[in-house]
């Protein structure tokens, strides 16, 4: 069983509260984060959420090897959890060679220090959106991929790349999370999603409405073949998906080699769906409009969560209600998001 984690990333939104979950089940955790999307102050909430600090934090960009051999060299390090990365998918549209390069280069960066540092258990995070336009639901981890936007390709890279490690490097363990829509936050209120500018996620945008921060949310698109013309999303709660991924550590040595598994709750729900519940638990109404499709944008994504149920027992425990609750007491408590 690993002891000392690595989390690339870990000041994040899913970081930050996979971080939590390692502290308070006895981890000692080692953050690397270059706080390009992220604050620092999210670390300070986490050891007050968690009751203890993460071991060290190193203000680090992954691709610059030579910081990240020399956090290898100072921790002895069990498990890496891999979150660093760019995440939106309408920039990496916009960006693409940023894309690769932070998420295709921090990978293989990261891979070339555990390698070098004889680490071998890896959770990666993947994305839904590797499976890009389906129209199956729910999605088992054996459909088709076929990223259709360049966010989705560094995610899909990452897995084919270390997929490739693996049938080198026999004794490497690779746990490959592809997670629906995480929102949400701690039920605390002191830990949630605190992105920096504007939101691309529809969940903190909405938020950020509701709190007053922004006149209203947009609907990108009303005329997708979904029962109300808006996206469908398995939106899974960030806590789920930070016990996920311990309960993930706690299998990386049940077999060498790469493993894909979804990471969702299987049940899908619209925007309007998201803004009715969303308005219940904030007590008003949410101002919205209905614009365009949004570039690389897909109708439909639902997870078949059975595979993980099957190998690991575990299923996710929060529903929709528990999601919009704990996202909108992150909010109220902290209008402006992290100090700083
Ligand atoms: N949030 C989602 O909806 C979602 C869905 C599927 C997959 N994912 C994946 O999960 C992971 C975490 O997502 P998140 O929502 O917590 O995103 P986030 O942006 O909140 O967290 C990513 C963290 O990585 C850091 N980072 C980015 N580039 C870095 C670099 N080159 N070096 C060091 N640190 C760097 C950022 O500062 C940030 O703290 C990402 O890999 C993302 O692609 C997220």
């Amino acid at each position: 069983m690993p002891t000392t984690v690595l989390v690339t990333g870990g000041a994040g939104f899913i970081g930050s509260h996979t971080c939590v979950e390692l502290l308070t089940h006895g981890y000692d955790v080692v953050v690397v984060d270059d706080h390009s999307n992220s604050s620092p102050h999210a670390l300070e909430r986490v050891a007050k959420t968690a009751g203890r600090p993460v071991t060290a934090a190193y203000e680090t960009d992954l691709r610059d090897r030579r910081a990240l051999n020399a956090v290898f060299d100072a921790h002895r390090v069990d498990a890496v959890i891999h979150f660093a990365a760019r995440k939106a998918v309408g920039e990496s549209v916009q960006i693409p060679v940023a894309y690769y390069d932070t998420n295709v280069g921090g990978t293989t960066a990261l891979l070339a220090a555990m390698e070098q540092h004889d680490v071998r258990r890896l959770v990666f995070s993947s994305s839904c959106s590797v499976y890009g336009d389906a129209t199956k639901v729910p999605l088992t981890e054996a459909d088709p991929v076929a990223p259709t936007n360049p966010y989705a390709t560094t995610k899909l890279l990452c897995e084919r790349i270390t997929g490739d490690v693996c049938r080198r490097l026999p004794g490497l363990s690779v746990l490959a999370l592809r997670y629906f829509n995480p929102v949400g936050a701690h039920p605390s209120g002191h830990l949630g999603e605190d992105p920096r500018g504007v939101p691309n996620n529809v969940m903190p945008y909405l938020a950020q409405v509701a709190v007053g921060r922004r006149d209203r949310l947009r609907v990108f698109g009303d005329d997708y073949p979904t029962p109300d013309g808006t996206g469908v999303r398995d939106y899974i709660h960030v806590m789920d998906v930070a016990e996920g991924h311990r309960v993930a550590l706690e299998h990386l040595d049940d077999e060498h080699g790469m493993r894909v598994f979804n990471l969702g709750t299987g049940t899908g729900t619209s925007v309007l769906e998201l803004l009715a519940a969303f308005s219940a638990a904030c007590g008003r109404e949410i101002p919205h409009e209905i614009t365009g499709r949004r570039p690389g944008d897909v109708p439909a994504l639902v997870a078949d969560p059975g595979a993980v149920a099957r190998a690991w027992g575990w299923t996710t425990r929060r529903d929709l209600t528990d999601m919009c609750r704990d996202a909108w007491r992150f909010q109220e408590l902290n209008p402006s998001g992290y100090p700083g």
